[in-house]
């Protein structure tokens, strides 16, 4: 249904291929899937893209953002309600699931949905049965789910906010969709793309980014991954149509921001690193106080690592 070519997926790295292949195996199947990933990873297009490649690509595709769901109408949102169930409801409505019929149902941020409702969605997904508000009667639904969520939702297990046969019936598969940032090579390849296609909705000549200016995006962690990429290139694009982008162009988060966070810091003054590792084993053995295996760890070496540098300082 939705093939058009600007929902086609951008990547080429292996994180991402690996991922896609997986998730082609999974779509032959009826299986129920989870995403986790943080926000702007693809998860929603991801699920789409399952769906494209399922017996259930002809039927419908609804998606359901459960953290934008208000509380009160949560229920009547997914299962539907009976005319006259409550005040306000004047027609009957059938409910996201049984729009989904026959298709796939994506819940997305499955880790902000309430206890009660949880109940009821891991009933439908045994059974496939549920009930709509006000109605005495049972419905059935031939619906495929895919989940989506950027929480932590082991950790949602263990403070209760999340059941925990909910969890092991949602996570039969689980795919991590990795950050863009972990992505090998996928950041310089999506920036021309992302930007050429958007060129083209504008009618707009793209810009061209200079190798300075690619050497800071593509160090940069994009903490809101695809989402933040896109964002940019759009503003550049508007910004320098047709023009070269230099480093100087950038937003400061980018030039600034040093990237990929590293533990330490080189100072601009620079260090001495014979002199550094020197001490650093010196302060393992005092930490230590003098277990050799333990200031090995502590330094993340093994024993044997640890007592060559030890013998190459003259520490022994
Ligand atoms: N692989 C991809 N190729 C092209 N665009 C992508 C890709 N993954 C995500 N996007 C785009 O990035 C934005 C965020 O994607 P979305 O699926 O909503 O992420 P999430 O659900 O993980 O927050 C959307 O505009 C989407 O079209
Ligand atoms: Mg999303």
């Amino acid at each position: 249904m939705n093939k058009a070519p600007h929902n086609e997926l951008l990547g080429k790295s292996p994180e991402f291929e690996a991922l896609l292949r997986s998730l082609d195996i999974a779509a032959a199947t009826d299986v129920t899937l989870i995403l986790t990933g943080e926000s702007g990873t693809g998860k929603e297009l991801l699920a789409r893209y399952v769906h494209e490649n399922s017996r259930r690509s002809t039927e419908a595709f609804i998606a359901i953002n459960c953290a934008a769901l208000p509380e009160g109408l949560a229920e009547s949102e997914l299962f539907g309600h009976a005319k006259g169930a409550f005040t306000g409801a004047t027609t009957e409505n059938p409910g996201r699931i049984s729009q989904a019929e026959g298709g796939t149902l994506f819940l997305d941020e499955v880790g902000e949905m309430s206890l009660d409702i949880q109940a009821k969605l891991l009933r439908f997904l045994e059974s496939g049965e549920f009930q709509p508000v006000g109605s005495v009667k049972q419905r059935h639904a031939n619906v495929r789910l895919v989940a989506a969520t950027n929480a932590d939702l082991c950790k949602k297990v263990d403070d209760g906010s999340f059941r925990e046969d909910l969890y092991y019936r949602l996570n039969i598969i689980p795919f991590h969709v990795p950050p863009l940032r972990e992505r090998t090579g996928d950041i310089r390849l999506l920036i021309p793309q992302i930007t050429q296609r958007l060129a083209t909705a504008y009618g707009l000549t793209a810009p061209n980014y200079s190798e300075g200016a690619m050497k800071y995006l593509a160090s940069y962690a994009w903490p809101g991954n695809i989402r933040e990429l896109r964002n940019l290139c759009e503003r550049m694009l508007i910004l320098f149509s047709g023009k070269e982008i230099h480093e100087g162009n950038l937003p400061q988060e980018i030039r600034h921001q040093q990237t990929r966070r590293w533990t330490f810091d080189l100072p601009d003054s620079g260090i001495k690193l014979d002199q550094l590792e020197r001490e650093l084993l010196q302060q393992a053995l005092e930490k230590s106080q003098g277990n050799q295996s333990k200031a090995a760890r502590i330094l993340g070496l093994s024993r044997y690592a640890f007592m060559y540098r030890l013998k190459k300082y003259q520490l022994q």
